[in-house]
């Protein structure tokens, strides 16, 4: 089993304006530690984490793919993230390159299909519009978690685009929650010739996380 990053440099304070690694961190890493064997055979040049927070899962990829034949880049809107992110990897020694940005915002052309592992644990709480939007605008804690109608709206805009980046053979993986109805999750991506299941779920307090992963349907 790998051991979760080391995180020790991160203080408190880091975790008032950071989102600290929590349960539905800690599943996405088992499911990609699950699918360890899958995922180095398919040896990923380009590994991207959309909202990478403290850096913790990208840190883990790091370790479980090995840091000298990828390249690891995050997004997150919150610049304090970004930091956070660049910190645990040095912690961690694995190069990440943080970019301050919404989604996929800066990089979506120049990534057009070539990303190999694509990594989302979205702000996914159901909250009204109006709070995503402001907690979007803010670039605070408050964007981790507040996801809008049915907790959907940050990561329904980023599923749109989501054909355009992924690799051939890339593998995307997605955290939610039940209310985000990961049914509704899998039609909406079938229409956009992408295939998923659910790798893992679990209960965690009132929440029931999934973690999903999602690949190209290459038959015609
Ligand atoms: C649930 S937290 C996950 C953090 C980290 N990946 C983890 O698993 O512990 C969601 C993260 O997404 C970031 N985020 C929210 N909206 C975003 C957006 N539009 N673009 C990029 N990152 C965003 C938040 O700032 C936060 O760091």
């Amino acid at each position: 089993m790998l051991p979760t990053p080391d995180l020790s440099h991160l203080t408190k304070e880091d975790f008032i304006r950071v989102y600290e690694p929590a349960e539905d961190t800690f599943i996405l890493l088992d499911g990609l530690e699950n699918d360890a064997v899958e995922l180095q055979n398919l040896d990923p040049k380009i590994c991207l984490e959309i909202g990478s927070g403290s850096g913790c899962v990208s840190a883990f990829v790091g370790k479980l793919l090995g840091s000298s034949r990828c390249l690891y880049l995050t997004t997150d809107i919150n610049p304090y993230a970004s930091k956070c992110t660049v910190s645990t990897g040095k912690q961690n020694a694995v190069p990440i390159e943080s970019i301050t940005a919404s989604l996929d915002s800066p990089l979506a052309l120049r990534l057009r299909r070539n990303v190999d592992l694509l990594i989302f644990n979205p702000p996914y709480v159901p909250t009204s519009s109006e709070e995503a939007d402001a907690a979007q605008e803010s670039r605070g804690i408050g964007g981790s978690w507040a996801g809008g109608t049915d907790g959907m709206e940050i990561t329904g805009l980023f599923l749109n685009n989501l054909p355009n980046l992924l690799s051939t053979n890339g593998r995307f993986y997605l955290v939610g929650v039940a209310v985000n109805n990961i049914s509704a999750i899998h039609q909406n991506l079938r229409g956009l010739r992408l295939d998923g299941k659910v790798i893992l779920h679990r209960r965690a307090g009132r929440e029931h996380l999934y973690v999903m992963k999602f690949m190209r349907i290459l038959t015609p």
